[in-house]
């Protein structure tokens, strides 16, 4: 749109126009206030991003919920090989997006029970925590899937390409190890958007899949009874901190020395994370909150749930980790909010920079973050604000009217038919997979 040519005035810029006044919208008043429904009978005339999300329309986006008992093998992955993890269990640390969004999809108003009229379909999946816990091994969650997925016929008409997938830690889709066979037209949801340290390639794409928020703690994020609220500028020690274990990584690593060089300016602790001595959740934030600038950087993964947990103490989050790549970019300019930094210039140019900036940026910069935080915040999708209402609307842009695959065809009748000339209804589980 603001290329070298200005062409006429086409109906994608008008469109254009149209996406920048809703994000204005949304930003500067949906935020904070409860949304004007677009009253509508038609989604088409409602604004970006509420079109096709109202709940009066005819024509909302309706997504389906597998139910654990309608698949075989579909209960492994959510509770282990004896179903014995609980959802609580999973539903705690940064990984809880698994848990979290599978119950706000099962309570939505966007949620369908007839697969015959669903745009979308969601695969529960809590393969993270059941992992960790040992109740399931890699080669198991990987025959179950394969296994889950052979008894969808659903996934085979579209090759799966509506079908929605959440793996919420750094390794994304590798948990599932044959995912590049079997899920690589999927709708993943994912905090992770690369995985260049271990693997060598990416499960993510960017024209596909999302990226989600972290899991920040459920005591940081109740508007009204946040366990450690923020301290004034002027009241904090630091001029930033880092607080994490470096497991070894480069510019972790180059912190720590860093802040025993510079000791009234750098706060990175070596923390105890188990054992007697451990920081608990609400030392840890009292710690967090004692800086103008919270250290990102780069840990196992790319992404790192410290950037999310910086809004809520309301230090300025500063990204070491060059590979990272933040949810929700239709709808959130993070320069407004946030510093990305060269990890190769972690080094005392970055305290001379950030030294440089001037209070009033600082508190602008914290502002906006105030107003942006409620998208990391995994609440009920009717909530004005959270980034269960900002996935919904990046998933609603990826529905397609129609389904196909290399293996569907389709006749003079509409039938929808498989190589066989089955008719779809007809197909009989297990479908053959890739
Ligand atoms: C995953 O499981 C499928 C089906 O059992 C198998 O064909 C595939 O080789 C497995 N992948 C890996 C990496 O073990
Ligand atoms: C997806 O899987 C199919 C079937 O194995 C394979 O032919 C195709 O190359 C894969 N695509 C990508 C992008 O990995
Ligand atoms: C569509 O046409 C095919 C081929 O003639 C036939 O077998 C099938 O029953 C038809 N389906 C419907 C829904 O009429």
């Amino acid at each position: 749109m603001r290329g070298p040519h200005h062409p006429p005035c086409t109906r994608a810029h008008q469109a254009g126009a149209l996406l920048l006044v809703g994000v204005t919208f949304l930003l500067t008043r949906l935020l904070s206030v409860p949304p004007p429904f677009p009253t509508a009978r038609h989604a088409s005339t409602a604004p970006w991003p509420w079109r096709g999300l109202t709940s009066h329309d005819d024509d909302h986006l309706r997504i389906y919920v597998y139910a654990d008992d309608e698949i075989d093998g579909l209960r492994a992955l959510l509770r282990g090989r004896d179903a014995t993890v609980s959802p609580a269990t999973c539903l705690k640390g940064q990984w809880g997006t698994q848990v979290k969004i599978h119950q706000l999809l099962l309570k939505s108003r966007f949620r369908t029970l007839d697969k015959d009229e669903a745009h979308l379909f969601f695969v529960p999946s809590y393969v993270k925590c059941v992992r960790m816990t040992g109740a399931l091994t890699d080669k198991e969650i990987n025959q179950t899937y394969v296994k889950v997925l052979s008894q969808m016929p659903y996934f085979r008409r579209s090759g799966g390409r509506d079908h929605i997938f959440v793996f919420p830690s750094g390794a994304g889709a590798h948990l599932f190890r044959s995912w590049a066979t079997f899920l690589n037209r999927s709708i993943i949801l994912t905090p992770e958007g690369d995985r260049t340290d271990k693997r060598g390639i990416s499960a993510f794409n960017t024209w596909k899949d999302i990226i989600i928020p972290g899991n920040v703690d459920d005591s940081m994020v109740k508007p009204d009874a946040r366990a450690v609220q923020p301290i004034p500028l002027t009241k904090r020690k630091y001029l930033a901190n880092f607080l994490g274990r470096a497991q070894g990584k480069a510019g972790r690593l180059k912190l720590v020395e860093l802040a025993k060089q510079y000791p009234d300016k750098l706060e990175s602790p070596e923390l105890k994370l188990s054992g007697p001595d451990k920081l608990g959740r609400i030392d840890y934030f009292k710690h967090l909150r004692n800086a103008k600038f919270c250290l990102a950087p780069r840990g196992e993964s790319s992404w790192t749930l410290r950037f999310y947990e910086s809004f809520f103490v309301e230090c300025v989050p500063v990204i070491l980790s060059d590979e990272v790549e933040l949810p929700f970019q239709n709808m959130i300019d993070y320069t407004e909010i946030s510093i990305k930094w060269p990890s190769s210039k972690i080094s005392p140019e970055l305290f001379e920079y950030l030294e440089s900036i001037p209070e009033e940026r600082i508190e602008e910069m914290i502002a906006r973050g105030r107003e942006v935080r409620c998208l990391w915040v995994y609440a009920p999708d009717l909530e004005p604000c959270s980034a269960m209402a900002a996935i919904l609307w990046e998933l609603q842009r990826k529905v397609r009217r129609f389904h196909q695959s290399a293996q569907t065809f389709w006749l003079h009748n509409r039938s929808t038919v498989n190589r066989d000339l089955v008719e779809f209804h007809q197909w009989t589980t297990t479908v053959p997979l890739p």
